[in-house]
């Protein structure tokens, strides 16, 4: 099993912080941003990783993690030339995972204190094809893609709303991700949205319209770290934590 951590985009809700630095290199705690979702992956046992980042900072990123040795993990980079969106970013993993591989895709900016290992596991006994989706109930879910379940099958997800104004459930989609090589047949499949970038929530709608979305739920707290107020509330969550 290897681990991809998406660390492009353009930070733009945290601009000015981020016209200087990639959003991902932040400081966090006493840790930029990026070292959490490495130690979330190592602790899962996962220690091949690929890191998918904009041209912005990546001597920084070289600088900070290097092969990975320190942080007990090997490091593979690429970078994405330009904002096309989470699913185009994960594209660029076709030749880092081998045929009928499974992986876990994490977007950097999602910081969490559960232990992936289980749901990995679940992960690994699902057939071929199909994908698991981190969910985590929020008290607003109208900033995320919103889950909503299939009644006849409440394991399913039937569909996923992208920051809908009225969310059908509380349950949003958090970013993490696990996939097959499937997921690359898919992404080749969908057309970029309005905003011309490919979705990662059109990538699992089609997986939620054939049937194959399972999902597990996030325990303890979770955040995306993309505004200035999430960002506070993760540094101060993760001030004490020793990665
Ligand atoms: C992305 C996804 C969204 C998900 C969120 C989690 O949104 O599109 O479905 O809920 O990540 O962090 P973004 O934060 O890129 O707007």
């Amino acid at each position: 099993m290897k681990g991809i951590i998406l660390a492009g985009g353009t930070g733009s809700r945290l601009y000015p912080l981020t016209r200087m630095v990639n959003k991902h290199l932040l400081p966090v705690g006493r840790y930029p941003m990026i070292i959490y979702g490495i130690d979330r992956l190592r602790q899962a046992g996962i220690t091949d990783i690929l890191i998918v980042m904009g041209k912005q900072s990546a001597g920084l990123f070289i600088d900070l993690l290097g092969s990975g040795k320190e942080w007990e993990v090997h490091l593979t980079y690429r970078i994405q030339e330009e904002a096309g969106g989470i699913a185009e970013a994960l594209e660029l993993a076709r030749s880092f995972v081998d045929e009928k591989e499974r992986f876990v895709v994490l977007l950097g900016d999602n910081l969490f204190v559960d232990n992936l290992k289980p749901f990995v596991d679940s992960y690994m006994r699902q057939s071929d094809g199909t994908a698991k989706i981190l969910l985590k109930h929020v008290n607003d879910a109208r900033r995320y893609g919103v889950a909503v379940f299939d009644p006849n099958h409440p394991e399913l997800i039937s569909r996923i709303e992208e920051k809908p104004s009225v969310p059908l459930s509380s349950y949003c989609v958090t970013g993490i991700y696990m996939y097959d090589t499937s997921v690359f047949d898919i992404i080749s499949q969908i057309a970029p949205s309005a905003r011309g970038e490919l979705e990662i929530t059109d990538v699992n709608n089609v997986y939620a319209h054939r049937g194959h979305l399972e999902y597990d739920m996030l325990k303890y707290w979770w955040s995306d770290a993309g505004t200035f107020e999430s960002l506070q509330e993760a540094g101060r969550k993760l001030k004490g934590r020793q990665p």
